[in-house]
């Protein structure tokens, strides 16, 4: 694994030129105590980062635009209740953090700037720039079997979805079965679970999520190709940029609400709320299942989180896993 923990300094000098105004090299290396030079050098990993940053002789640096990090005390105190909180300058996936972090059996979140090989469901790529979203996973041990397990991907779906609410998201907001969150049918929140089974019926989960941001159509052109399906972000669908401090607060908030009323009283109780998000509901699919494409009526999920179809011949299938692809009529 390869962590980035926080250079204090890289943080520092954002903040000192997030004011959108220019700062002279000596002025800005005066002030964070470093030379002239590691000032550049800073400056040139942000660029690196693919953060844009005007230079003027003259006039030293500004950014391009505004640029707030992540800062852990910000969000804790944001928060109702204490949480351990790590942010990091970039990991290959935060996921990835808790397979080697001490765990203590605690609740905890790790949150970076940047992945660079963050992991979408399927074996997919989760497209990670620096700055721009959330890249959010939270340690969680169950005192929960495995196979009680299973409807927990679509209970947080559901907290995403609260937390869009939360940020004035009201109109077009649903689930795509299992756990893709979609704005005005794009993809806006991806969700993925890496579970550990532990023994004496407890399992040791990551929860992780990518929240679209302040990420714009506009600034990832050269990633498209990473992106296989139509995205938004909160930026792109209400034209101002995002705090990310003040979003993963709201998000952890509704999540651990989530998780902890899923914890005590399993997924049976997410299913009303389920069925009024539920983007499928009634619609012609088909389910790539184990390399077989099954086509039915998609008629919600049973207790288990598991998506029924009514297949041709009237029956209605359960299935626990697979590919979701729309049939056009
Ligand atoms: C999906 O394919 O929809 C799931 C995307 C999950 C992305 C998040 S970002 C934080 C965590 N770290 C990863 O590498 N993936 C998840």
């Amino acid at each position: 694994m390869k962590t980035k923990p926080f250079n204090d300094k890289l943080a520092q000098l954002t903040k000192l030129l997030s004011d959108g105004h220019y700062h002279d090299g000596n002025m800005l290396g005066q002030t964070m105590n470093m030379t002239r030079s590691a000032v550049w050098k800073m400056i040139k990993k942000l660029e690196r980062y693919g953060i844009a940053i005007n230079s003027i002789q003259s006039n030293g640096y500004a950014l391009q635009e505004p640029l707030i990090l992540l800062e852990p005390d910000l969000i804790k105190k944001a928060l109702p209740y204490e949480i351990d909180i790590t942010v990091l300058e970039s990991i290959d996936s935060t996921n990835n953090f808790f397979k080697t972090s001490d765990k203590r059996n605690t609740i905890q979140c790790c949150l970076a700037e940047r992945q660079t090989q963050g992991r979408g469901r399927l074996h997919r790529t989760w497209h990670s720039p620096f700055g721009k979203n959330l890249y959010l996973s939270c340690y969680y041990p169950f005192q929960k079997d495995i196979s009680e397990l299973t409807g927990l991907s679509l209970v947080v779906s559901l907290a995403v979805l609260s937390t869009l609410r939360t940020l004035g998201f009201t109109k077009d907001i649903n689930v795509k079965w299992p756990n893709d969150v979609l704005c005005q049918e794009k993809k806006i929140a991806g969700i993925l679970i890496d579970i550990q089974a532990e023994s004496h019926g407890a399992s040791d989960v990551t929860i992780g999520i990518g929240l679209n941001v302040n990420m714009t159509l506009d600034d990832t052109p050269s990633s498209v190709e990473f992106i296989n399906q139509l995205w938004t972000s909160l930026y792109e669908e209400k034209g101002t940029a995002f705090d990310r401090n003040h979003v993963a607060a709201i998000l952890l908030e509704h999540l651990l609400k989530y998780i902890r009323c899923f914890e005590q009283e399993g997924f049976a109780v997410f299913l009303n709320e389920w069925a009024t998000v539920d983007s499928l509901h009634k619609k012609t699919v088909t389910v790539n299942y184990k390399n077989e494409l099954i086509t039915g009526e998609a008629v919600g999920v049973n207790q288990k989180g598991y998506l029924l179809l009514r297949l041709a011949d009237d029956n209605v299938h359960a299935f626990s896993s697979g590919e979701i692809s729309l049939v056009k009529k």
